[in-house]
């Protein structure tokens, strides 16, 4: 754990020249390669040698479950959903997803343990109890699901659709962990974005959650959303900090209506100016970090004492497609439209199109749509960025010990690449590693961007017209 950055002030970590200087769009890192890799070569085939593999070694499971139903829409959003009123479309999608895990559960290992669940979306909570518990029947009948309550099972929840009842019956079914969408509390911001909660709502969730001892409560809020302000940000932070999650997830709203068709509902005039941006970014951070709250990296923060933060230190963190996680040794299993599976070398996910989806699952086949195995060289990048997002520095001998390579040899063209990051006080080199400053952790997707061949191999390098257009930008 870096003390210096727990109890610094935003002052260290906030260079705005930098910050101008390499702001650019670039890609989540969530995995590496990225989701641009995948392709229809990949399916069953690859995913049963994996799955076979693990099962040799009793490899621990993380599960993920993709519900993608929503009420209304949330003008922002670019997660994967469906939204529907209509609560009978769900009824025959959880049919196929339960039956999705009995095809799935036919080829694991039934004594690999559950050690991490997570229930995603879309929101998890548009299911009524009875739906929900029918589902937890299943993964429990079909994996070995841990009864002492010392996995990490955790929802998503979108505060407007639960009561305080619905909270101890999602503890009921064994969960523990939750995190919710705040986004922001400001009524206007909410009208803007057709999202609504307020304070006092939460608050008494929270209060539920609490007495019912879920172990950690996590938050997202977003900024750069139309009609936010500072000021007006500052009293949702403020409203955040005195609900004290243990977690907050800060996430940079990124204006893409080409990619997200209901974004068009926004009206971009409405938008804060880039500068008024980065101050209500500045200005998060600073009061996070002064009220306690270690910066984890990317869009994330945690009390010292939670997992994440403790996980950093034991240095067992990883990054995942739910962005930070504690368990380096699961295989991860995605259930449901869209969601991606990481099991040994392969990455894999599942259909996009619920007919489709459907459809296979009648046919009795996993509903895999499009993966990628990993090759030697992408293993190597892949350890390298996950060590810099994770842990912000790479111990060269680390590496080479691991892939039998000679390092300044095999990355001579990244290390004359990070030149221009070392003089510009980002980054530090020596012959043993390279160890990210204060100042370059906000930009450490742009540092891993270094170590990503497939960005510098194409036709979309960091600075292309292409690379704007499918990636965020960093802030
Ligand atoms: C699947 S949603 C969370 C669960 C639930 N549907 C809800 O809205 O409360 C995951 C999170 O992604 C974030 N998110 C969604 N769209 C975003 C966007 N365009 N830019 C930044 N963050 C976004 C939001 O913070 C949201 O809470
Ligand atoms: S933010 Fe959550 S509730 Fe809103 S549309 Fe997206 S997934 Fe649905």
């Amino acid at each position: 754990m870096d003390a210096f950055l727990s109890h610094t002030t935003g002052k260290n970590i906030w260079q705005s020249e930098l910050i101008r200087k390499y702001d650019l769009a670039g890609p989540r890192y969530t995995s590496y390669p990225t989701a641009l890799q995948f392709s229809d070569k990949v399916g069953f085939e690859q995913w049963k040698a994996a799955v076979d593999n693990s099962n040799a070694q009793q490899t621990p499971l993380s599960l993920y479950f993709h519900i993608p139903f929503c009420d209304t829409v949330c003008y922002y959003c670019a997660c994967s959903k469906i939204i529907t009123a209509n609560k009978k479309i769900a009824e025959p999608y959880l049919h196929k997803l339960m039956r999705e895990i009995s095809l799935q559960a036919h080829h694991i290992s039934p004594t690999r343990s559950v050690k991490q669940l997570h229930w995603g979306g879309g929101t998890p909570t548009y299911l009524n109890h009875e739906e929900m518990s029918a589902i937890m029947s299943a993964i429990k009948q079909n994996f070995a699901w841990l009864n002492d309550d010392s996995g990490e099972y955790s929802i998503e929840i979108h505060p407007a659709g639960v009561d305080t009842k619905r909270i101890s019956q999602l503890r009921s079914l064994g969960f523990n962990r939750l995190s919710m969408g705040i986004q922001d509390f400001d009524p206007q911001v909410q009208r803007a974005v057709n999202r609504f909660n307020s304070q006092a709502e939460v608050k008494r969730l929270i209060q539920a959650v609490r007495q019912q001892g879920f172990r950690s409560i996590s938050m997202d809020l977003i900024y750069g959303l139309p009609k936010q302000s500072c000021n007006s940000f500052a009293r949702t932070l403020d409203c955040i900090i005195e609900l004290s999650p243990d977690r907050v997830s800060l996430f940079n709203y990124a204006h893409m209506p080409h990619l997200f068709k209901t974004q068009k509902q926004i009206d971009a005039r409405e938008l804060p100016e880039p500068q008024e941006k980065l101050d209500i970014l500045k200005l998060s951070i600073e009061k996070l970090l002064s009220a306690g709250y270690v910066y984890i990296g990317m869009d994330h923060f945690a009390k010292p004492d939670d997992e994440l933060a403790t996980a950093q230190a034991a240095g067992t963190l990883q990054r995942n497609f739910q962005g930070y996680a504690t368990h380096a040794d699961c295989d991860l299993h995605g259930f449901g439209l869209t969601s991606i599976s990481a099991i040994g070398d392969v990455l894999i996910q599942n259909v996009k199109q619920l007919n489709e989806y459907a459809e296979k699952i009648d046919d009795g086949v996993i509903p895999h749509f499009q993966g990628v195995v990993l090759s030697k060289d992408d293993n190597i990048r892949k350890a390298i960025i996950n060590n810099l997002m994770c842990h912000f520095q790479i111990t060269f001998k680390e590496i080479e010990t691991v892939f039998n390579i000679d390092f300044q040899h095999y990355f001579a063209k990244e290390l004359m690449l990070l030149k221009e990051m070392q003089n510009d006080g980002l980054v530090q080199l020596d012959k043993h590693g390279l160890y990210v400053n204060t100042a370059g952790r906000l930009l450490i997707r742009r540092i891993c961007m270094v170590f990503d061949s497939y960005l510098h191999s194409g036709a979309h390098t960091p600075t292309s017209h292409t690379a704007a257009k499918r990636y965020s930008r960093i802030i």
